[in-house]
C-alpha cells in the first residue's frame, strides 16, 4: 500500500444529523466497522429539520458537510433521512470524498425483504412529502407500491424517553393505522429516532418487517469501503468524536438513548463562527448547483 492510500485509510469517516437521532446509525456502524475512526456532527441548534423547507435543508446540508471537510473525511454519511431525503445528490455532486444517505440503503434491504410489493415508509413530514423513498423504490422496480405515512409526532416523545408509554403506543398505532389497511408486508424506519422504539413498531406493526435504514446503512458502507479500498487496516483502535452545535438539556440522557450507551466527549462547537468564516465557500457551491439545475 502507498502511503497516501493507508493515510486516506486512517482518515476518519464523518456522519451528520440534524441533531442526535443520527446516533442510531453511529450505533450501526460502531458495530459492524470496529476499526473505523469516526468523527460526528449533530447541528442540535437547528434541530429539527424535518419541519423545515427543502431550500433551508439543502443549505444546512451543505453547512454540516463542510464542517466535517476539516477533519479530511474519506468517506461521508448522511445519518439524517431529511436530509438524505432531498439533499444527498446535491452534496455527491459539490463533495469529492463518497457520500451516503439512509435512503438508499433503507430502499434496498425493503426490495430484498417484500413479498408482496407494498411496502410502507414512516419519516418526518419533509422526507415523506419528498416522495425520496417512492422514487428509489420505483426506479428500482416499477411494480413496487410504496405508501408513506408521516408521523412527526414521534420525534419528541422519543426524545422525551417516552419509549413504551401508552400515548407513545397509540400514536404508533394511528399512523400505522393506514399502512396497515394498505395490506404493506415491510415498513421502512424512516427516521433516525425509530430504531430507539422498534420493539414497540412491531408490537403495532404484526409480522410486517421492519427495516432499520441505519442498519442498512452500515452494511452497505462496509461493503463500498472494502470495494474502494478505504477500510481501515490500521491497528489503532476506533476513535469516535462527536461535536454538536448546541448542548441540549437532557443531553447525556437522550445521547444514551440513542447510542446505546453514553456519549463521552462531545464538544460543543461554535456554529455561528465557522459559518461565518467559511460561508462563501459553501455558499458558492450552492449557487453552482442551482445553476446546474
Ligand atoms: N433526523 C431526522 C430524520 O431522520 C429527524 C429529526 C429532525 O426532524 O430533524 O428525519
Amino acid at each position: 500500500l502507498s502511503s497516501a492510500a493507508s493515510l486516506q485509510q486512517n482518515n476518519p469517516i464523518g456522519i451528520f444529523d440534524s441533531g442526535i437521532g443520527g446516533l442510531t446509525v453511529v450505533k450501526q456502524l460502531m458495530h459492524l466497522l470496529p476499526n473505523e475512526n469516526l468523527v460526528y456532527f449533530g447541528d442540535t441548534a437547528r434541530v429539527p429539520y424535518g419541519t423545515r423547507s427543502e431550500k433551508l435543508i439543502r443549505q444546512y446540508a451543505l453547512e454540516d458537510a463542510a464542517f466535517l471537510e476539516q477533519f479530511s473525511v474519506k468517506y461521508l454519511i448522511v445519518a439524517c433521512n431529511t436530509v438524505s431525503a432531498v439533499a444527498v445528490d446535491l452534496l455527491s455532486a459539490t463533495r469529492e470524498m463518497p457520500v451516503t444517505g439512509v435512503i438508499i440503503p433503507g430502499v434496498e434491504g425493503a426490495i430484498r425483504e417484500t413479498r408482496n410489493g407494498r411496502i410502507g415508509v414512516m419519516g418526518t413530514r419533509a422526507t415523506i412529502e419528498s416522495k425520496a423513498y417512492n422514487r428509489r423504490i420505483t426506479e428500482r422496480n416499477p411494480e413496487l407500491q410504496v405508501f408513506g405515512a408521516a408521523a412527526p409526532l414521534l420525534v419528541p416523545m422519543i426524545e422525551e424517553g417516552w419509549l413504551s408509554e401508552e400515548v407513545t403506543r397509540l400514536t404508533v398505532r394511528n399512523y400505522l393505522r393506514p399502512l396497515l389497511e394498505e395490506n404493506i408486508d415491510t415498513l421502512i424506519l424512516g427516521c433516525t429516532h425509530f430504531p430507539v422504539i422498534r420493539d414497540l413498531i412491531q408490537e403495532e406493526a404484526g409480522d410486517v418487517t421492519l427495516i432499520d435504514s441505519g442498519l442498512e446503512t452500515a452494511r452497505q458502507v462496509k461493503i463500498l469501503l472494502g470495494e474502494t479500498g478505504l477500510l481501515n487496516s490500521g491497528e489503532s483502535p476506533q476513535q469516535t468524536r462527536f461535536f454538536v452545535s448546541d448542548i441540549p438539556r437532557k443531553f447525556d440522557e437522550v445521547g444514551t438513548r440513542f447510542l446505546g450507551h453514553p456519549v463521552v466527549n462531545a464538544t460543543r462547537i461554535d456554529f455561528d463562527e465557522f459559518l461565518m468564516e467559511k460561508g462563501d465557500t459553501i455558499y458558492k457551491s450552492m449557487n453552482l448547483s442551482e445553476q446546474n439545475g
